[in-house]
């Protein structure tokens, strides 16, 4: 039961088969878009599954032989993860060429559907895994323009106007295969994701667990990542990641799950399953108030920590000294403060 005394809807995930991780995780709530517990969530920037919300109904048929005949003859983006990986950790391409030791552990192909189809069929186990992750443009068929048109976008503008979130920027389509992993990030806008097709498990921490969970350097290709891999934990470099407590949840067909703006997020699809469809509505976050109260949260505090990591950046260049500066900064002078940011 939910705190209002409505019936929760309960998912039985235990059949599913996914990765083990050494983490303590509760479950993030599940809910019908009709319970008034929904808009507390939202408005309090925590995560929750919505149901019922009809937002991408149309696109409950979209598997990959739907999507072939109706996506029209675009390119479309597919990362390949190097060496039989299954992790497809992402990187800002811009930031990687300026990077001359940055290894990426994926590539990213252009290809139409029909052969990125074509490629997952005849793919065999021990081939390299792909994943592909397109924003849905006018190249769309007009099939797909008629189902665009169908999500419950009346819905969907009126959470945006109700949190005041800026524009819709991007509806990505995410067509993985099995046992992909999405590894631990955060993005700097607001997500409705929408499952369609299959189940994907999402683990999620708050932007308070930013000490435990490591990211890379902001002027790093792979900014706003864990550098921990949950796999196989190496806690002489990560202890923190010791204390770290997340929340998880599985989604599926006709699910959304609220993927705040700073909120950590690791997705994978199951081992066992087949190809998974996702849709994600991104909208750009209001602007920073200019009354600010305190104490600041710590959404406020991981983008005052990004513009100074940012701003050292553009000064110095060298991320060598960036780091040596920080070092100068505090050592001797404020390690008596050492705590995280969620144990103060
Ligand atoms: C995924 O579904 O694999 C990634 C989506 C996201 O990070 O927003
Ligand atoms: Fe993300």
């Amino acid at each position: 039961m939910t705190p209002n005394g409505q019936q929760k809807s309960e998912r039985n995930f235990s059949s599913m088969k996914f990765r083990d991780y050494p983490l303590p995780l509760d479950d993030i709530p599940r809910l019908h878009v009709d319970d008034p517990d929904v808009s507390r969530y939202i408005a309090q920037t925590r995560p929750v599954v919505i149901t019922g919300t009809k937002l991408a109904e149309p696109a409950l048929k979209w598997d990959l032989d739907y999507l072939q005949e109706n996506i029209g003859s675009g390119m479309f983006n597919v990362f390949e993860a190097k060496d039989r990986g299954h992790k497809f950790m992402y990187y800002d391409p811009k930031k990687a060429q300026s990077n001359k030791d940055f290894k990426p552990q994926m590539q990213s192909m252009n290809m139409s559907f029909p052969d990125f189809v074509h490629r997952l069929r005849a793919s065999r186990p021990g081939d390299n895994r792909l994943y592909l992750q397109q924003a849905l443009n006018d190249t769309v068929g007009p099939a797909l323009v008629q189902d665009f048109v169908h999500f419950n976008w009346s819905w969907v503008t009126a959470q945006q106007r109700k949190y005041n979130w800026g524009p819709l920027t991007t509806n990505l389509l995410l067509a993985s295969m099995a046992g992909n992993v999405t590894p631990a990030h955060y993005d700097e806008q607001e997500n409705l994701f929408a499952q369609v097709q299959g189940y994907k498990r999402v683990i999620m921490f708050p932007p308070s667990q930013f000490g435990s969970l490591y990211p890379f350097p902001v002027n790093h290709p792979c900014d706003r990542q864990s550098q921990v891999d949950f796999e196989n934990p190496d806690y002489e470099k990560f202890p923190k990641f010791r204390i770290a407590k997340g929340l998880q949840t599985v989604v599926g067909p006709g699910d959304v799950i609220y993927i705040p703006m700073y909120w950590w997020h690791y997705i994978e699809s199951p081992i066992d399953g087949g190809e998974t469809i996702s849709v994600t509505f991104w909208y750009k976050t209001t602007p920073i108030s200019k009354t600010i109260s305190y104490p600041l949260s710590a959404q406020q505090k991981v983008c005052i920590m990004r513009n100074i990591e940012k701003m050292l950046g553009d000064a110095l260049k060298d991320p060598e000294e960036i780091g040596s500066l920080l070092h100068t900064l505090v050592q001797g002078r404020y390690e008596d403060s050492h705590k995280l940011m969620d144990q103060t």
